[in-house]
C-alpha cells in the first residue's frame, strides 16, 4: 500500500564521497517517532568536498541517480527532502539572553522573546542562522529550568545553541537539489541527524561524543543533559587514510580505496602476521604482495592521529571528563575493523560504533551501517516533525518561490533536542 504523502519523509546526505538518499514513512508518535525504511539510493561522487559544492553538474547528476534509485526501491515519488549540512563553514556556539517578565507568570511569548534576544547576535559576514536550539533557562537566576512556561518570576534568561552556516554554501547545495528536480524542505546539521539515528536517550542525557569519520572531514559533537552542546569539524578523514595507502604501497587512488575496504584494519593486533594480499602493479613493477600488518600500520597511524585531534577538540571544549557514556563512532570510517579498539585506547573511554536500527522498520538491512547514520537520522528528524504536525510532506511539490516563503531556513528546535 502506498503511504499517504503527508507521512512520507525523504532525506539527502551530500557527502564528500557519496550522495545517499533515504525514503521512509513516518511511524510511531511524538514520544517515540520512527521510520519505516522504504528505499535507499547511494551514488559515489566527487562533486562535494566537506559540505561545499565543487561541481554543480556532477553533484546534480549524483542526486538525480540516488533519488531515482531510492524512489524505484520505495515505489513512491517524492518532491521535497531534508538535506544534511556539515563542514568547516558550519559553526556552533552558545549565546545568552535576558528579558524581564511583565505578567504575573512566564508565558509562551516571554520564552519566544528571550530566545530571540539570545539569537540576536552578529553571525559574521555572509553567514546565516541555521538552527537555534534552546538549552537551559534561568528564572530569577535559578538555573536548570527546562520549561519556564507558567512559572512565577521577573527575570528570564536563556542559553541558546546557535548553528550558523555560510549562505553561499547553502545556496549552492540548494541549487543542486533543485536542478535535480527536488526542493529542500529544511537543511539540518548532520550531527543532529546522526544523533537521532544512533544515540540512546540515556547516552544523550549522561554525556557522550559523536565522532563521525567521513571521507572529507571528521565531525565531533557533544551531547549532554539531552542536548547538543558542542560541534566542530576537523580537516582530516578517510581520504587522508586512502592517500597514505597510495604513497605507502605505491598504488593508484582507486586501488588504495579498494584495498582499504577489503583488507584494511585500524588495529595491528587484529591482523595475523603472515596475512598477505596481492597488489595491483604496473608492467614495470611486476607481481607484488603486501603484508596486511603493513596496511594496518599505515591506516592505524593516520586514524590514531585523527582520533587524537578529536580528543583534543573534546578537551578544548571542556568535555573530556564529562562523557560517562563515551564515544559513538559513525561515518564510513567507523566501518574499519579495529577502529573501536583503537578509539578505546585513544580516548580511554567506552567506545562503540553507531549503527542505525532503533525505531526503524521496513528495509532496515539497507541502512544499518554507520555510514548511513546521517541519511537515516534526517528521516527520523522528519518523522518527528510529522508527529508534531509541522512537516512539509515529502510527496507534495511546490514551486521554489512558495517554498522559500513557507519554510524559513532557521527554525527553533525547541521540541527537538
Ligand atoms: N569498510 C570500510 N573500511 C574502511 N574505510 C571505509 C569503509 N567503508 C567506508 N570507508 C571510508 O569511509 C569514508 C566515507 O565515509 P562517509 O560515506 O561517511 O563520508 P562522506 O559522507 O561521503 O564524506 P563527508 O561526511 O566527510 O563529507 C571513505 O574514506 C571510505 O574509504
Ligand atoms: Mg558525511
Amino acid at each position: 500500500m502506498i503511504p499517504p504523502s503527508t507521512r512520507l519523509v525523504a532525506a539527502l546526505d551530500l557527502g564528500s564521497t557519496k550522495v545517499a538518499a533515504v525514503i521512509g514513512e513516518a511511524t510511531g508518535d511524538i514520544r517515540s517517532p520512527g521510520v519505516k525504511i522504504l528505499g535507499v539510493g547511494l551514488e559515489r561522487t566527487p562533486g562535494i568536498r566537506r559540505g561545499v559544492v565543487r561541481d554543480i553538474e556532477e553533484t546534480t547528476r549524483a542526486i538525480t541517480k540516488a533519488m531515482k534509485d531510492a524512489q524505484l526501491m520505495a515505489g513512491v515519488e517524492v518532491g521535497t527532502v531534508y538535506c544534511g549540512v556539515a563542514g568547516e563553514h558550519v559553526a556552533g556556539r552558545s549565546s545568552h539572553g535576558v528579558v524581564s517578565v511583565t505578567g504575573a507568570e512566564i508565558r509562551t511569548a516571554d520564552v519566544a522573546r528571550v530566545n530571540d534576544v539570545a539569537s540576536n547576535v552578529s553571525y559574521g559576514r555572509d553567514h546565516e542562522l541555521l538552527h537555534a536550539i534552546p538549552q537551559d533557562y534561568l528564572v530569577d537566576q535559578q538555573a536548570d529550568v527546562t520549561d519556564p512556561i507558567g512559572m512565577t518570576g521577573s527575570r528570564l534568561e536563556a542559553e541558546v545553541y546557535l548553528v550558523t552556516v555560510l549562505s553561499s554554501a547553502l545556496q549552492n547545495l540548494r541549487k543542486c537539489v533543485e536542478r535535480a528536480g527536488y526542493h529542500v524542505g529544511e537543511f539540518v546539521l548532520e550531527p543532529l541527524g546522526s544523533s537521532l539515528a544512533t544515540l540512546t536517550p540515556d547516552e544523550r542525557d549522561l554525556g557522550c561524543a559523536l565522532v563521525e569519520l567521513g571521507g572529507g572531514s571528521t565531525h565531533v559533537s557533544v551531547f549532554h543533559g539531552g542536548k547538543i552542546r558542542h560541534s566542530a569539524s576537523l580537516m582530516f578523514a578517510g581520504s587522508h587514510v586512502t592517500n597514505d595507502i597510495v604513497h605507502g604501497l605505491q598504488v593508484t587512488q582507486l586501488d588504495a580505496e579498494r584495498i582499504k575496504h577489503r583488507f584494511g584494519a585500524a588495529y595491528e593486533p587484529l591482523v595475523a602476521e603472515e596475512d598477505t594480499f596481492e597488489l595491483q602493479s604496473t608492467p614495470g613493477q611486476g607481481p607484488r604482495v603486501a603484508h596486511r600488518r603493513v596496511l594496518a600500520h599505515i591506516m592505524r597511524m593516520r586514524l590514531q592521529e585523527i582520533l587524537e585531534l578529536a580528543a583534543d577538540e573534546l578537551s578544548r571544549a571542556g568535555y573530556q571528563q564529562r562523557l560517562p557514556a563515551g564515544i559513538i563512532l559513525t561515518g564510513g570510517g567507523a566501518q574499519t575493523p579495529g577502529i573501536v579498539e583503537l578509539a578505546r585506547e585513544v580516548f580511554a573511554l567506552p567506545v562503540r560504533s553507531g549503527e542505525p536500527g532503533e525505531n526503524l522498520t521496513g528495509l532496515v538491512d539497507s541502512v544499518d551501517t554507520p555510514r548511513m547514520a546521517v541519511g537515516v537520522g534526517l528521516t527520523l528528524f522528519g518523522a518527528k516533525q510529522v508527529a508534531l504536525g509541522s512537516a512539509f510532506g515529502a510527496g507534495g511539490r511546490r514551486s521554489p518561490a512558495v517554498e522559500k516563503v513557507l519554510v524559513p531556513v532557521m527554525r527553533w528546535l525547541q521540541e527537538f533536542f
